[in-house]
């Protein structure tokens, strides 16, 4: 992981899928960005590729109108003008193997020539997964995939990786046939946010907080991924994923992983993802019985958010009017190691829900005998970490003191971190560290493939039981509310409580 502020390393951008929504809202702005910090190299170029035939000036105009609205009014011209003088755009079919990336050959010399740019490119496959080993192809079997000469090519593959254990192998069984697992990077958003990259100094950094962080003193731990939205224009991708496929075995789990993880004997990135890989294959696999008791779906119907009426799932663009496809998914996961025996890992995701909002929470056990006996029942809070990844970002410290008076009593309180308050406000997409960490060759924030695969081992029985048994009750929750019932049964069953994570 890089810890110094440093430029990165001359290199070609390629964009493939450059005219689509992750361009627009992520990609140049991350770039912006990370320009803005002077860690882009002077010798940098952006080459869009999409379907639609475009001129360079073209996707320039596009490009920068959407940058303008992003940053704002304070966008910094000179910086405008130097994006503008290094994108290139060159667009047909990806399936033309003969066209398309014979002018990308062409066009990749040019601005290597004309920009002094040493060979080194990376590409972001910013299209759909379908497409990512046929292009990866035939990017290679045009010569543009190969390391030579000390020039290093390097090759993002966005989410979803696969959308099962059987796709998953597959897909790195193809890419692995033509490229080296050091050229590949598997992004997961989750892991461009600083509070999730806050876990490791948390943990790690402190010496407070890890002899206190097992099984010993850790009652449970509650991982949620609350959002309020629902699924917009995406109804086409998400009614054929879900919820457990679209946010589980990716985002959710790296939140596990990080928080579970045992300390690495280094940054580097095998060392941070050998760790991550262990608990990874530590989850105990779900069996058809497990999933019954261990997993619990739910599909949003109409309802309010934010006062305002919203439809059901069922209802929304592209989503069939029948569909049993989930968008609440909520699991109880066992590690079976040492440090985690008989500690559950309650973890949640849905649509539609009140508010958006995800956060780790370590809940520890109760104090071994309570003194205090004027305290009532209600008041006799446990300890909890609370880990806030978004929107606020920050970390709560949830602990008893005594409530000012003659009688000794006991009133919860809270002890907070606010990262906006300490360090003010940074512009970020989440994006920013990942392409930097891309451009300078340091893949400790991108899933290896062995990861993806453990992470599609664990969710693909449930998967296999929710395909096999249809949901006879959906829609089973309000949009607006916190889920179906059935979660807070997941809880109660072990006499536990979902937190409430806002008023
Ligand atoms: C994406 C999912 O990967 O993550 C979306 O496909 C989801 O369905 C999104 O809305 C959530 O990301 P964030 O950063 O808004 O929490």
């Amino acid at each position: 992981m890089s810890e110094t502020n440093k430029t990165a390393e001359p290199c070609v951008m390629v964009i493939f899928g450059a005219t689509g929504d992750l361009t627009k809202r992520k990609l140049f702005p991350a770039l912006y960005n990370l320009a803005k910090e002077n860690f882009l190299p002077e010798n940098f170029a952006i080459i869009g590729v999409g379907r639609q035939e475009l001129e360079t000036k073209d996707f320039w105009s596009k490009i920068s109108a959407e940058l303008i609205e992003f940053i704002g009014k304070n966008i910094d011209k000179n910086l405008l003008k130097w994006f503008e003088e290094r994108t290139f755009y060159t667009g047909g079919d990806f399936d033309d193997d003969k066209k398309l990336f014979k002018d990308l050959k062409a066009l990749l010399a040019d601005v290597c020539q004309n920009l002094e740019i040493p060979e080194n490119f990376f590409y972001y496959l910013a299209t759909p997964p379908q497409l990512f080993a046929n292009v990866t192809e035939k990017i290679c079997k045009n010569g543009l995939g190969k390391q030579t000469d000390g020039n290093w090519r390097r090759f993002i593959y966005e989410k979803p990786f696969g959308r099962d254990l059987e796709s998953a192998k597959t897909l790195n069984a193809q890419l692995l046939k033509i490229l080296d697992e050091n050229q590949i990077y598997r992004i997961d958003h989750y892991l461009g946010k600083e509070t999730v990259q806050n876990i490791l100094v948390f943990r790690f950094g402190n010496s407070i907080f890890e002899p206190i962080w097992n099984r010993n003193y850790v009652d449970h731990v509650q991982i949620t991924v609350a959002e309020q939205l629902g699924v917009e224009t995406r109804g086409g991708y998400y009614d054929t994923a879900g919820a457990l496929r679209d946010m589980i075995p990716n985002h959710i789990f790296q939140l596990v992983t990080l928080t579970a993880m045992e300390p690495p004997v280094s940054f580097e990135p095998d060392a941070v993802r050998n760790e991550q890989s262990k608990i990874l294959h530590a989850i105990q696999p779900f069996t058809p019985e497990d999933v019954l008791q261990k997993a619990v779906r739910g599909q949003y119907g109409e309802g309010e958010i934010d006062k305002k009426k919203v439809p059901a799932y069922r209802s929304e663009p592209n989503v069939a009017p029948d569909s049993n496809t989930e968008t609440y998914a909520a699991l109880k996961l066992s590690i079976d190691n040492w440090r985690w025996a008989n500690v559950p890992f309650y973890v949640r995701t849905g649509k539609h829900l009140p508010a958006k909002h995800t956060e780790i929470v370590i809940q520890f056990k109760k104090a071994p005998f309570m003194l205090f006996r004027n305290t009532q029942i209600e008041r006799l809070t446990t300890n909890r970490i609370v880990i806030h990844i978004q929107p606020d970002e920050g970390i709560t410290l949830h602990f008893g003191a005594k409530i000012p008076g003659p009688i000794v009593d006991m009133g919860a309180v809270d002890m907070d971190f606010n990262y906006l308050d300490h360090f003010g406000e940074t512009a970020s997409t989440g994006y920013e560290r990942l392409l930097f960490d891309c451009m300078i060759g340091d893949a400790t924030l991108f899933q290896r493939a062995d990861m993806v695969e453990a992470s599609w081992r664990i969710v693909s029985p449930i998967l296999d039981v929710w395909k096999a048994i249809p949901a006879r009750d959906f829609p089973n929750y309000e949009s607006g509310t916190w889920g179906p019932k059935e979660a807070d049964l997941l809880l109660e069953q072990d006499n536990r409580k979902w937190k409430q994570t806002v008023d």
